[in-house]
Order: structure tokens, then sequence, then C-alpha cells
């Protein structure tokens, strides 16, 4: 970890860092990576995976710290995999999703993020971002990206050149660093 940073960004996923460090950057935040593997429960409830894993990144860090956790709601399969999908990309991904999908392709993606300090009261912002499935998979771009149609584009996060812009992970970061630069205040 470098010697000067505002918040530590605790996960095992790299990628989901890189967007999250450029996004906070244009806020003024300074982001660190702190890999790590973080217990995650199985729930229904995306909020409650996200406190879970924020308080069990501060036990492990002791310094300021955001986690995030995302989920990708498909409207014709009720919402599945939700707070399952990173189990589900896991094991039948992007192609499983592609195979099961009915006819209407709405769905959500959500991201969560959480955020602990030495105060110990972790609070959490949400965003989610509409937008369809692709009837194909498109190249380029890390796990769902290459079927996630944000609404308003004709292309999938994975060929987007401003993902950054309007994903669901820029929209709660945005909501956090209001709220985080208000504090320092
Ligand atoms: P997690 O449980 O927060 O790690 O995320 C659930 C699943 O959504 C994982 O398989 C992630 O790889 C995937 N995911 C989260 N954010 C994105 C994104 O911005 N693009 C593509 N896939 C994502």
């Amino acid at each position: 970890m470098p010697e000067s940073y505002d918040v530590l960004f605790a996960s095992s996923n790299i990628h989901k860092y890189e967007e999250a460090e450029k996004i906070l950057a244009e806020f003024g935040i300074k982001l660190s990576f702190f890999q790590t593997e973080l217990v995650e429960i199985q729930d229904d409830s995306l909020s409650k995976i996200a406190l879970q894993k924020v308080e069990n990144a501060y036990e492990k860090c002791k310094k300021p710290v955001i986690v995030e956790d995302d989920g990708l709601f498909i409207d014709s399969l009720s919402g599945f995999p939700g707070p399952y999908s990173s189990y589900i990309f896991n094991t039948i991904g992007n192609n499983g999703i592609l195979k099961l999908i009915g006819d209407n392709r709405d769905a959500q993606f959500v991201a969560i993020i959480a955020f602990c300090d030495s105060s110990n009261e972790p609070t959490l912002f949400e965003s989610s971002v509409a937008g369809k499935i692709s009837k194909n998979i498109q190249d380029g771009g890390w796990g769902y990206d290459p079927i996630f149609i944000p609404e308003k584009q004709n292309k999938t996060y994975a060929e987007l050149a401003d993902k950054n812009k309007l994903s669901h992970r820029y929209e709660s970061l945005k909501k956090f660093a209001s709220w985080f630069n208000n504090k320092q205040e």
C-alpha cells in the first residue's frame, strides 16, 4: 500500500479497483488497493453482503476502507442472478445467462459501496443502471461487461470507451465522494 491515500479499496478484483480509482480521482479522492479475499455471505440482500464485507475489511486493515458489492438483476429471470451474480458468473458465465434469458432482455446492474472507518459505523451508497442483455457476447471488458448494454446506449460495457462515466459503479461512487468530501470539510 502506498504511503499516501484517502481510502483503501478492499477487494480481490483488480478491475473494480482500477475503475474505482479513476472515478474517485475525478472527485479528488486518492484510493489505494488493499488486495484481499473477504468473507462473503450468501444472502438475498446486496446491502447485507456489503455490510458484512466492509466490517471484515475494516477488521483486517483498521484504516478508512470501502468495499463494493454488485448484482446483475434480469427482469425475465425475476431478478436472478442478483446477489448470486458472482457465483453464477463463475459457474454458467455469460453463455449460460444468454441461454436462460427470455424475450424481455431488460436488466439492472446494481452497485453498493460500503465505507467504514474508526467510527465503526458503516455507511452504504447504492445506485443502479438500467439496461439490456445483448443477444451476443461482445469482445473486451471483464465479468458481465460483454453482455450488458446500459440504457440510452447501443453498445455493451465492454465496447464503450466511457463506461466509467455511466456505470453503476460511477453512480454509487459519486454518491460516496460527495458524502466523503463533505465529511472532511
Ligand atoms: P461482486 O459480488 O460484487 O464481486 O460482483 C458480482 C458479479 O458481477 C461478479 O461476477 C463481478 O465480476 C460482476 N461485476 C461487477 N461489476 C461489474 C462490472 O462493472 N462489469 C462486469 N461485471 C461486473
